[in-house]
Order: structure tokens, then sequence, then C-alpha cells
């Protein structure tokens, strides 16, 4: 579903800020792959999830979603494939709006801007049942303002928002990051359902190990814009969090030997 095939970025080049964020990255998802990835902080995972969503171009190597090459398309091109949610609650949503013209605005994404406004009575139905669905109590609040919800609470509708055409990948840069431990723990609930629900290709990033080895079939750990770690299957299963700070140690290890 994803072919990530010898990406390397560069940003600031010729400058005395210079620095190679991705360095050659290679990495491959199959079809309903639910990857986490874990690294230390400037390790390249958000610059890894900007470069599948095309939000400028990479300096070499190409990227593959569900066979085509998109290497070349624009961003706005490529997010008709992605869902994508950040770690900034406020960033998914419009605060402003209605949380059924948050939805119906998702529901609306790669048709024409022109497309006449104004939520239909079937839509109301279909996302008052996909708000219930999250036992947030939510399905009662259909026309409030999003910016009146908690975080937790944007971040379960951005993620509804985020799914709702059925993305060929879903893209998590440490969504649950800025959530206290108890929402965070019913939004990576709810997100291990949806994904699950619609069989969705994910990239979860998170610098909780914890969560890194509890959610999800595979791991990969980043260490100067490579792939240094690729857990799946068993082995996955069977991670303790003390056995992945060895590997830490070890992989580190083995990028400065290497
Ligand atoms: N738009 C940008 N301009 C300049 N440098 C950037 C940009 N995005 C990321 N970087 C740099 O690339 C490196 C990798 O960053 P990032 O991918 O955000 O790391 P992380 O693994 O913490 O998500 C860091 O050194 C960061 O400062
Ligand atoms: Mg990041």
């Amino acid at each position: 579903m994803l072919e990530i095939n010898r990406v390397s970025k560069t940003f600031n080049p010729g400058t005395i800020n210079q620095k190679t964020a991705l360095n050659g990255l290679t990495l491959h998802l199959n079809p309903g792959d639910f990857c986490t990835v874990i690294g230390g902080n400037g390790a390249g995972k958000s610059t890894m999830l900007n470069a599948i969503a095309g939000v400028w171009p990479v300096d070499e190597g190409n990227i593959i979603i569900d066979g085509s090459n998109v290497t070349q398309l624009s961003e706005h091109k490529r997010a008709m494939f992605l869902g994508r949610v950040f770690q900034d609650p406020m960033t998914g949503t419009a605060a402003t709006m209605g949380i059924d013209e948050n939805l119906a605005l998702a529901a609306r994404r790669g048709h024409r801007r022109t497309l006449k406004w104004g939520v239909t009575k079937q839509e109301q139905t279909q996302y008052r049942e996909l708000l219930a669905s999250l036992d947030l109590g939510l399905e009662d609040r259909l026309t409030s303002k999003v910016g009146l919800l908690s975080g937790g609470q944007r971040q379960a509708i951005t993620l509804l928002m985020a799914t709702l055409k059925q993305p060929k990948l879903l893209l998590l840069d440490e969504h649950t990051a800025a959530l206290d431990p108890k929402t965070a723990a019913k939004v990576l609930e709810l997100t291990d359902k949806i994904v699950a629900q619609h069989h969705l290709t994910t990239l979860m990033i998170t610098h909780n190990m914890r969560d890194a080895i509890a959610h999800g079939n595979r791991l990969v750990m980043m260490k100067d814009g490579q792939i240094v770690l690729d857990i799946a299957g068993e082995e996955k299963r069977k991670l303790t969090v003390e056995q992945l700070l060895e590997r830490f140690t070890d992989a580190s290890d083995r990028m400065i030997l290497g």
C-alpha cells in the first residue's frame, strides 16, 4: 500500500542551517499494516509523514501509494488518498463551525469547492450514528460549535474526519501527545477501532513506547532519517518496553558503528 524508496530530504542546503532529515529512507507497508513509529527528537519521523503527504518535494527517491507513483504530485492531489491527524487538537477542526459542518466538510473532500453548502438530513442521521460510536455523548450535540469541545473530543472528531472517506493511508503524528493520559487512552482505543473497522493502512508516530508496543502489528524505530529497527508479528507481540529500550541503544550503536 505504501512504498518509500531511498527517499532523502535536506532542509536549507548550502547554508549553516543545513539539515539532512531523511537519508535514503526506505519503508514498505502492506495493506492493513498498522505501523507505530518511534525515535528520538529530530529523528525524521514528522518529516517522513510530510514527505508522504507531499508538503514539499523530496530530493531523491520515490513514494508509491497503492501502486501510484505520487512523488511528483502536489500535496493537494495526494490529500485525496490520505487522512492525517496532528498533535494539536486545534488544527484538525474548524472551531467556529458545528460538529456536523466539520464532518460534512470532510465528506465533501475531493469535490468542487463550489458545491452548495448545508448538511442534509441524511448526513445528520449518518453523523449522529458515527458520533454515537465514539461513546463521548456527542451525538446529541451535532450542531455544537467544535470550539466548545475538549481537546480529546476534538481529536476524536478529527479522527472521524480523517477516516470518513476511507483513505489509503492514515497518518497520525503524536495525535494523543497533547491529551491527558485518560483521554489519550480513549482516543487510542478509538484509533484501534476505526483502523480495524476499515482495515486502514496506518503510520502512527508516538513517543510513548508502551503505546508503540500495544498498538498495531508492526513497529519501526527511526534515527538520523533512516529506519534502524523494524519489528512485526509475533516478535512485536512479545516485545517489552525494557527490550525496546535495549534495542534503542543497540540501534544507536549500530548506526554509530555503521
Ligand atoms: N521545514 C523544515 N525546515 C527546516 N528543518 C526542518 C524542517 N522540518 C524538519 N526539520 C529538521 O529536520 C530534522 C527532523 O525533524 P522531524 O522530522 O520533525 O523530527 P521528529 O522525529 O522529532 O518528528 C530536525 O533536525 C528538524 O529540525
Ligand atoms: Mg515530530
